[in-house]
């Protein structure tokens, strides 16, 4: 058994504000960007960083919720989170969420829940910085636009923008100062490094990240939504829960040995398709459709001519072997849809069996089957063969 060592970082992840600017009607962390609220696009870029105790400072009357966001983000790791209720003030929330990080800990970042779409490299660069010694760690951007100093509507004086950054979170400190800075403090800051720094420590800065914004403002929060990829276009996230659709198509002409095989059916009196298995376009397509679905390459890849096992193999072998091939890959087939094209044989005596034959060994997925001749035009309609047409679904397992 391995023990999982007792993280030495923490970060304190406040989201306990009330969000009076955004007015959603609901406190801020608790307003959702796309499924998953602000908090919990938070917490997934503080548990993608370098492992850390987790420590969540939300509203009091919120704690449920947040268990909620805690646990699904966090999943086996779901020891490493603390939630605790916050105070009036930024400040105060800071300092309950300091109450609770565990005796181990000698680095302590803080961070706005707000600036819920702050990359994983952000976290990774503070804490280096505080390990590499420094008192006070806060990221950074330049300013962009040109500033002025103002008195009411005057501009009374222009400032050099060289001499200005904008400063963002994860902060981050070493445990004994940041405990030390607060334990003495008498007013309010507008962040953690100011409060240390008014302390007597000296505040370094590393590039901080344009995608760490603050989201404050309704026009902000449309922001964030225009940089979550949708969940129907990532392809992790489809991975992970949504079913996909895939298809494939298969010909085989007429003039094999033997008996005719298609639909997983032996046809007596019937002539053969020709092709390395049986000719079986129908099961072929379907074969396909499934392979597809599931990203998995296609019929060539995994049943080729260099694969002497299938010569001859009918569609019982190729349908069982695509499901396990499926099942490997964390895919079970939905269902089937497929429609051949042929003159000969005519399927409506035996629809329903070759629907149950490939049914069962795909498990027992539905399979459609329907047939339908092309009014004597094209190959099928001459006679020459047989094409087949299949849909499938897979979901995920
Ligand atoms: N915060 C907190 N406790 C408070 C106030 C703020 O934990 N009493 C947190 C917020 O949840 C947020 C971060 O501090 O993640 C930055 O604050 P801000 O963006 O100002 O959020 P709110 O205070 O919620 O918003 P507003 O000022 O618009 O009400
Ligand atoms: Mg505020």
């Amino acid at each position: 058994m391995s023990i999982t060592p007792v993280p030495r970082t923490a970060v304190i992840v406040v989201a306990a504000g009330s969000g009076s600017r955004l007015g959603a009607g609901a406190p801020k962390a608790f307003v959702g960007i796309d499924e998953h609220t602000i908090l919990r696009h938070a917490l997934d870029g503080v548990l993608a960083a370098p492992t850390a105790q987790v420590v969540v400072v939300v509203p009091e009357d919120r704690v449920g919720e947040a268990l909620t966001d805690a646990d699904s983000a966090a999943g086996d790791r779901r020891d490493l989170m603390t939630i605790v209720a916050g105070g009036e003030t930024r400040q105060k929330s800071v300092m309950a969420g300091l109450a609770a990080v565990w005796p181990d800990v000698d680095v302590v970042l803080v961070h706005d829940a707000a600036r819920a779409l702050t990359p994983p490299d952000v976290f990774a660069r503070v804490i280096d910085a505080v390990r590499g010694g420094a008192s006070g760690v806060v990221p950074v951007l330049p300013v962009i636009d040109t500033i002025k100093r103002v008195d009411a509507d005057e501009i009374v004086a222009a400032v050099d923008r060289s001499e200005l950054a904008a400063a963002q979170t994860p902060q981050g400190f070493p445990r004994r100062i940041l405990d030390d800075s607060y334990r003495g403090v008498a007013q309010e800051y507008t962040d953690d490094a100011a409060l240390v720094a008014a302390a007597g420590h000296r505040i370094v800065t590393v590039p901080g990240d344009a995608s760490a914004f603050k989201i404050t403002t309704p026009a902000d929060l449309e922001r964030a939504r225009g940089l979550i990829t949708p969940r129907h276009t990532d392809p992790d996230r489809v991975a992970a829960g949504l079913p996909r659709v895939g298809i494939g198509t298969d010909v085989h002409a007429f003039g094999g040995d033997g008996d005719l095989w298609l639909g997983g059916l032996r046809w007596a009196d019937e002539q053969a398709l020709s092709g390395h298995s049986d000719g079986d376009a129908i099961a072929h397509a379907i074969v396909d459709a499934l392979l597809a679905a599931a990203g998995l390459g296609d019929i060539g890849t995994h049943f080729g001519t260099d694969r002497p096992e299938y010569a001859g193999a009918h569609a019982e072998a190729f349908l069982r072997r695509t499901r396990s091939l499926l099942r490997e890959a964390g895919w079970e087939v939905g269902n089937v849809s497929v429609q051949v094209q042929a003159n000969r044989p005519r399927f409506s005596a035996r629809r329903l069996e070759a629907e149950a034959v490939m049914s069962a060994a795909l498990g027992g997925a539905s399979v459609s089957l329907s047939a339908t001749t092309t009014d004597g035009l094209g190959f099928t309609g001459r006679g020459d063969g047989v094409s087949a047409f299949a849909v499938a679904l897979v979901f995920p397992i």
